[in-house]
This record gives C-alpha cells, structure tokens and sequence, in this order.
C-alpha cells in the first residue's frame, strides 16, 4: 500500500507524465490482454515464426554486408555503464539496429525505451558512420528508482550530436519526437511500454510515421500477442529473431 502511495506522489509531481498516469488507471478498467496465457501463446508464436538474423534481413531486403556493432564500442559503453549505481532494463538488439541503420541509410530514427541507452549507442554509431541522420530517443525512467541522471549513460559525447533526448512518456513523447523529425521517420524501434494498451497506443502511430521502405522493430514481442495480431491485421511482411532468450519483431513498410 505504502509503495502504491509513493507511486502516486512521484506521478503527481510530475505534470509532463500525467498523461501516461491516467492512461495506467483506465487501464485498470479495460480487457486485460497481457496475461500468463497470451504471454505463452505470443512466445510460441515468436518461437515458431523466428529465423536466423542474415535470413530475416533478407526476407525484407535489407542488402549488405552483415558486421554488428565494433567491440571497442561495446567495451567503451560497458566502462561507462560502470559508473551507474542503479539497475536499469537489458539492451536491445545492438547487432541488428547497427546494421539495420547502417544498411538502410536511414536519415530520421524514433527510438522508445532508453534506460542505460544501448539501443541508442548502436543505432547513433551506424548514423555517425553513414555521415547523416538522427535519433530522437523518447524515455520516462523507472518510477521512484532516481535512475534520471543515467539514463543513455552509455553514449559517449562525441555521439550525442546526432541526438536529441525526450524524457517523457510515450505519450506524449513520441508525438513530440515525430514533430521534431518532421513527421516523418525511416526506422524506429520500440523498446518502452510492453504491455498489450502500451503497444496499442504507439505502434500504430510509429507505423503510420514510417516513410516507403522504412522499417519498424520492436522488442520483447514475446510478451504479449500485440505483434502478432498487428502483422496479420495489416497483412504485414515481417521478420522475428531471437536474441538472449527473447525475440524481436521487424516490419518493413511497402
Ligand atoms: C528495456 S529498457 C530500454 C533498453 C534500451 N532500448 C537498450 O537497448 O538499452 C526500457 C526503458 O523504457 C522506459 N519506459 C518504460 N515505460 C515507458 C513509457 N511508457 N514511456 C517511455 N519510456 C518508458 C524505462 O524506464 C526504461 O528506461
């Protein structure tokens, strides 16, 4: 009860997240989609439907060289998450966003979930290489964990040129991201809100954001049948890979 109090407190100090708090509370009253049953029926499906990483960038024609990102990258962005003293949510899949922005040529990239901002590392190497775009990073920290001043800890400064933070919700967040992208974008990748309504709240605009050709990732689709439902809806092409035990959803726009 205490916690649920506190919860609370740290909610209505904050007015830019009031949004996604009374989004929390009528959810409360709406279907509950993200149970133990769906959880195991969307890692089944993510189970049968993965292939291999070269197979998957094939199938939505993403051509080139396959390299992942540099070790030294990697061994940097570990020295620097060192110096963070709170435990925040696992990376992405590195590999495949810096090959993905790197193969792709992408110029505008919306990102959700940064926490200690592996992700963004990856994907702001691949811009920094390619010699164009931008990543706009949208992210509310954990509540009450005081993690504020760590999140993106590992991206080193001579990356953050091509980046532009939005510490907020989702929503609105990811609205403010599009208006500073232009309202349009090549690539993003969804790695915030898991649950079925976080999903269904920002997937569509993500997906109706993506320019011809552009590509839409998201992580841990495993959770619950959100992807699953949204690819056959829509008559999607999309790719799932496996990575560390949990699965990545790809949708390349025609
Ligand atoms: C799994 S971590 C992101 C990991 C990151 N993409 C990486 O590869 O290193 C999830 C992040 O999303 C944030 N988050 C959770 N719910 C959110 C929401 N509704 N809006 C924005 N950020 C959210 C969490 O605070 C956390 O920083």
């Amino acid at each position: 009860m205490l916690n649920k109090i506190l919860l609370v407190i740290w909610f209505i100090l904050r007015p830019e997240y009031y949004l996604h708090f009374f989004s929390l509370i009528k959810r409360k009253f709406l279907f509950n989609h993200d149970t133990i049953e769906n959880s195991k029926k969307a890692f089944e499906w993510a189970e049968a439907n993965t292939i291999p990483y070269v197979d998957a960038l094939n199938k939505l024609d993403i051509k080139g060289e396959v390299v992942g990102l540099d070790n030294d990258s990697i061994i940097e962005g570990r020295k620097l998450e060192a110096r963070s003293s709170v435990k925040m949510g696992g990376s992405g899949h590195i590999h495949l966003l810096y090959d993905c922005v790197r193969l792709l040529k992408v110029e505008n990239v919306i990102e959700t979930g940064v926490a200690y901002g592996w992700s963004s590392l990856a994907i702001l190497k691949a811009l920094s290489q390619n010699g164009l775009g931008k990543l706009f990073s949208v992210d509310m920290p954990y509540p009450r964990k005081k993690n504020e001043n760590d999140v993106g800890i590992v991206v080193p400064q001579n990356l953050r040129k091509y980046w532009t933070l939005i510490r907020k919700p989702d929503n609105p967040g990811i609205l403010n991201a599009l208006n500073k992208a232009g309202g349009e974008i090549d690539l993003c990748h969804y790695d915030s809100d898991k649950s079925w309504w976080g999903r269904h709240y920002a997937y569509p605009i993500l997906w109706k954001s993506l320019t011809t050709g552009g590509l839409f990732i998201s992580d841990d689709i495993q959770d619950n049948l959100y992807f699953s439902e949204f690819v056959k809806k829509n008559s999607l092409k999309f790719a799932v890979v496996e990575f560390e035990g949990k699965f990545i959803g790809l949708i390349r726009k025609n």
